[in-house]
């Protein structure tokens, strides 16, 4: 795979003897079909679910939307004026009714909804009956601060079960939440809220990484000391470190729970109504505040928990994910709340007080069904199986993997040392645009490949195409969806035209690009190759390059910055950053240092160049525009590809020297 290092992961494999299994099952390039054991378990056993989809797409979706409880029933199913979609016209529902109160009135009010266990170690228990009452609450309290149907709510909080209450009471209110990972900076919360205007925000005093607490309060504070449209803040206690509480805009959490009545009507939402807005990351530097609306997304979502992780009243789901991003809105809260699922959420880092903390964890909720990012299967790799095999993994029945190409080296690691080689795996591709999961295994169905997301989900029509946008139908191009489905984005929050030119300017505009390369084997395999924009995949997390050249550019050292992702063995990528300082500039390590600084600080952690190499100038085509290939080359230390359409050769020459210098 392009993101490993190969040579030196398949020497680590075999150092160890245990390694040389994984080795071998490699070789075996073996298919991995369903074992009656999980068959017989499963509750999808038929195979004529992709052909009912095929036969009739927009009915196979509205039965799958009849499974949600709806206030009003739609009178159509779809609206296609591409690329605008409608879905489920006039039909009427709410998602916080459809995570709660029907369970509830179904009589699973005692059944456990959340298990969570803080990074110290403090754990709770919260039943869907808790959890409806909590979230009743906060509705209110929230409507009491004047928040109204459309409004937004900003949400910045540590992973605690308060942050899920905080989104669902946003849509018992009709409220659009935007939640900003709490790794990301005071700067990266202010720009969001500013853009989606938020009237209110949810954050807490911090959380806990790593036994240091992350000061969310402080960065909200330096945040929304810029942001005009906060008229009020509710403060969680979760870390008791002492904050600032400005009298009139801060509100306790508690304070105001305590004060609020104990039911809230939940809000008759349109199946059109926007749910949430979520920032993601494109190819310019202003992240894109991606829309989705109520009656599709949660049909998409809903559907593929039952699917993909086959999540019957016996299971606990755990996936590792933050709500801040799109895995947890719709594989913790929206997609396993709506199925009634019983989860484990986790507030903390994997190797927190020891790197054997997720197994520890597994081991003792009971963990059936376990959902992580390649990027940590792959640390776990280099932590070595002492750590899982310390623990009983015996639980599990099921893994999942997301958000990146999952090398076949971590799949057969995550297979033996985890699943203990009886449990599938589904590798899942979707995105934050997407809503819910688009091509993965129905494990129950679907014969395994390590490294292949295998096939498209039954409704999802996916094709492979060129740059001219013939179809292939095998080898590799860019992966394309061919026909609208339920939880598709319905817009870019404010600029509907950057919509258009994103997703669905490629080709005909009834096509959606989706920035991927993939490949298809002569089985009709889908292999995913990685972004082929200019955006990166930084340890699972989505980096434009020219949000990271934006913030390096706001330094006043910084003349010009070009930005590449370079292959890294855990992360994936890293990144790695070609800066031109300004005249009288030093290129010291401390003048390194301080750009790192100033990128997490503007950005967030993740973002963190973990290279910097200072240049005189960057390879540009004549057009202008960077030539971030050819500094890959030089970055991973390559051999220079095609330097034919290069403004000025000499450039490209002198950076290697100077870079062989370094
Ligand atoms: C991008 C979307 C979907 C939730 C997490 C990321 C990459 C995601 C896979 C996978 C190969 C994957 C793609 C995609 N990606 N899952 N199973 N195999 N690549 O959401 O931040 O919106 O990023 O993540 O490149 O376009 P996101």
């Amino acid at each position: 795979m392009m993101f490993l290092k190969e040579d030196k992961m398949s020497e680590n494999l075999m150092e160890s003897s245990a390694m040389k299994t994984v080795e071998a099952l490699l070789q075996e390039n073996r298919i991995f079909k369903p074992s009656a054991e999980f068959v017989d378990s499963a509750t999808l056993k038929d195979e004529k679910i992709y052909e009912e989809a095929r036969r009739d797409r927009l009915n196979f979706w509205a039965t799958q939307a009849e499974q949600l409880d709806w206030f009003e029933k739609w009178n159509k199913i779809l609206e296609w004026n591409a690329p605008f979609a409608k879905w489920f016209i006039g039909g009427k529902l709410n998602a916080s009714y459809n995570c709660l109160d029907r369970h509830i009135k179904n009589g699973m009010g005692k059944k456990t909804a959340l298990i969570w266990e803080g990074e110290p170690g403090d754990t709770r228990v919260i039943s869907y009956e808790e959890a409806y009452r909590e979230v009743n609450k906060l509705a209110n309290a929230i409507k009491a601060l004047g928040v109204k149907k459309g409004d937004r709510v900003a949400i910045y909080m540590p992973m605690v079960p308060e942050a899920a209450f905080a989104m669902l009471a946003c849509a018992r209110i009709g409220a659009v939440h935007t939640v900003v990972f709490g790794g990301f900076s005071a700067e990266a919360l202010k720009d969001r809220i500013m853009d989606a205007q938020a009237k209110l925000l949810i954050t807490a005093d911090g959380g806990w990484r790593r036994g240091k607490v992350v000061p969310l309060k402080e960065m909200a504070d330096q945040a929304v000391k810029d942001c005009p449209s906060i008229k009020n803040v509710i403060v969680l206690q979760r870390t008791q470190n002492a904050v600032n509480i400005q009298q009139e805009r801060d509100h306790w959490y508690h304070d105001v729970v305590k004060a609020a009545a104990e039911f809230c009507e939940p809000e008759k939402m349109d199946a059109e109504d926007m749910l949430f807005i979520l920032y993601t990351s494109g190819t310019t530097g202003k992240p894109k505040g991606i829309i989705h609306t109520t009656g599709g997304y949660m049909t998409g979502v809903s559907a593929t928990t039952r699917w993909v992780f086959d999540i019957q009243p016996r299971d606990i789901f755990w996936c590792t994910a933050d709500v801040g991003w799109v895995t947890g809105h719709s594989y913790i809260v929206y997609g396993p709340m709506a199925n009634a699922a019983t989860q484990v959420m986790y507030e903390g880092s994997p190797d927190w007080p020891e790197r054997n903390r997720f197994w520890k964890i597994i081991e003792k909720h009971q963990v059936s069904i376990f959902y992580t990012a390649p990027t940590a299967i792959r640390a776990f790799m280099k932590w070595g199986t002492q750590w899982p095999e310390g623990c009983d993994l015996s639980s599990l029945r099921l893994l999942g993997s997301v958000g990146e190409p999952i090398n076949p080296e971590a799949w057969v690691w995550y297979y033996k040392f985890i699943g203990r080689e009886k449990c599938p795996i589904v590798d899942t591709w979707w995105q934050t645009e997407t809503g819910c999961i688009l091509i993965s295994p129905i494990a129950s169905l679907t014969a395994l490949k390590p490294g292949s997301a295998t096939k498209p989900l039954p409704g999802i029509d996916v094709k492979v195409f060129t740059e001219e946008g013939g179809q292939i139908h095998q080898g590799g191009g860019y992966l394309a969806l061919t026909a609208p489905w339920p939880s598709m984005l319905r817009g870019i929050y404010g600029d509907p035209e950057r919509f258009r030119q994103t997703y669905w300017s490629k080709w005909h505009n009834d096509i959606y690009f989706t920035g991927d390369g993939a490949k298809l084997d002569d089985d009709g395999y889908l292999w995913l190759l990685g972004r082929v924009d200019d955006v990166m995949n930084v340890a699972g997390h989505r980096i434009g390059t020219m949000e990271i050249e934006s913030a390096l550019v706001d330094n006043p050292m910084v003349a010009e910055a070009a930005v590449v992702g370079i292959a890294d063995e855990i992360k994936g990528q890293a990144i790695a950053a070609f800066v031109i300082l300004k005249e009288g500039r030093e290129p010291t390590s401390e003048t390194e240092d301080i750009l790192k600084r100033h990128v997490a600080t503007k950005i967030g952690s993740i973002a963190r160049p973990s290279k910097i190499i200072f240049t005189a100038d960057v390879p540009k085509t004549r057009s202008g525009k960077i030539m971030r290939r050819l500094l890959r080359d030089v970055a991973e230390g390559r051999a220079l590809g095609d330097v034919t359409t290069l403004a000025d050769p000499v450039v490209i020459e002198k950076l290697k020297e100077k870079y062989q210098e370094a």
